[in-house]
């Protein structure tokens, strides 16, 4: 089966998105050094597309986890598979995600963080698809966008570990 991109939010919208949301983490943690904190690999691009905007001090560090289930179907188990290299205590976090989707990530991470005692604790995502959401628990602080229940890739997105390297979101349509 072969797979085809149609363009979904074109690199113009994702990049003003961005520099908005960066524009205001800015003013909220002035006079402050934020930790960002991506999860791999999807976050990627939207991290250092959202630090470069940034004007206040920044640090970084990455985790890397794997949710288990029967084909695209998650279970909701999750496990850490590359943990913080640096500790968050006392320190300003954002997780970074490229998109929430069922919410299963985030609601294990969340646990994990509160227990390593950062100063605070936000979460910032490219993408949210909320109608796929089965843990309504999980909050998140900042979304570029808010999207239908689509197949996305690019921006860091993949499928089949393709397409992470568009400089715009697209629906994967098969032929
Ligand atoms: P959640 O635990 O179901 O919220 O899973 C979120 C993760 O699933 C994301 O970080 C992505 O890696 C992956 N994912 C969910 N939806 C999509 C999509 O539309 N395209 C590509 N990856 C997706
Ligand atoms: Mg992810």
């Amino acid at each position: 089966m072969s797979e085809k991109i149609r363009v979904y939010i074109t690199q113009e919208e994702v990049e003003n998105r961005i520099q908005q949301m960066a524009d205001r983490i800015s003013s909220e943690f002035a006079g402050k050094t934020v930790h960002l904190v991506g999860i791999l690999k999807g976050s990627v691009m939207f991290m250092s597309e959202l630090a470069k905007r940034l004007t206040i001090p920044v640090t970084m560090d990455f985790m890397s986890c794997s949710s288990y289930g029967s084909g695209t179907v998650s279970k909701g188990i999750v496990k850490i598979t590359k943990d913080l290299d640096e500790p968050i205590e006392g320190k300003d976090v954002i997780l970074i995600e490229d998109i929430v989707d069922s919410g299963n990530t985030l609601a294990y991470l969340i646990q994990v963080f509160k227990t390593r005692k950062p100063a605070s604790f936000m979460i910032c995502t490219l993408l949210d698809k909320p109608s796929r959401r089965v843990r309504p628990e999980v909050k998140v602080d900042h979304t570029c966008f808010t999207i239908e229940d689509h197949f996305v890739v690019g921006y860091g997105l993949d499928y089949d570990q393709k397409y992470r390297n568009l400089p715009y979101i697209g629906i994967v349509e098969f032929e």
